[in-house]
């Protein structure tokens, strides 16, 4: 990790310690914070966010292995690096009877990704998630922000269009 980048995760960790406090609550804000910052968790996050939250005060003890272990839980966090946009598939059962296992088929085989990847040129990663909470109009998929309904295969490449 570079001077600046380490610099910069010491920083945010820094503010993010401040909003969101010390307690255990605050480990998963505190992780949502770098990730958006930095698209993902970097390793060297975890051993700063341990670093500040045990040496500053802090009445808890947390090591880097429960607050990797915690991020690699979370859908909403990442421990890689992630492409441009972040493609987020709802994979449970209301969106898969309504036709979402065709539309991750033809997500994959259109990105040449598995769950997971990146594609070479970090534009897109593709990752499958648990419910979104808007089943009624499944399949449904997250292009970074944008939520997509009733999507169908033949959609998927004009979605993926809308984006550089
Ligand atoms: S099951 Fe897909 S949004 Fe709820």
């Amino acid at each position: 990790m570079s001077a600046l980048i380490e610099s910069d995760v010491a920083a945010l960790v820094q503010a993010a310690i401040e909003k969101h406090g010390r307690n255990p609550d605050a480990f998963i804000p505190i992780l949502s914070e770098v990730n958006h910052v930095f698209g993902h968790v970097p390793g060297d996050a975890f051993r700063e966010i341990s670093r500040q939250l045990n040496i500053e005060g802090g009445r808890v003890n947390v090591v880097e292995s429960q607050l990797y272990g915690l991020a690699s839980f979370y859908d909403m966090i990442s421990t890689k690096p992630r492409g441009r946009h972040v493609i987020k598939f709802c994979e449970n059962a209301p969106c898969h009877v309504v036709g979402g296992k065709a539309v991750w088929d033809t997500l994959q085989e259109t990105l040449n990704l598995k769950n997971g990847e990146t594609t070479p040129d970090s534009k897109w990663t593709l990752v499958t998630t648990s419910c979104l909470g808007l089943c009624s109009v499944g399949p449904v998929l997250l292009v970074d922000d944008d939520m997509y309904g009733n999507v169908t295969p033949e959609q998927v490449t004009d979605i993926l269009e809308r984006y550089e």
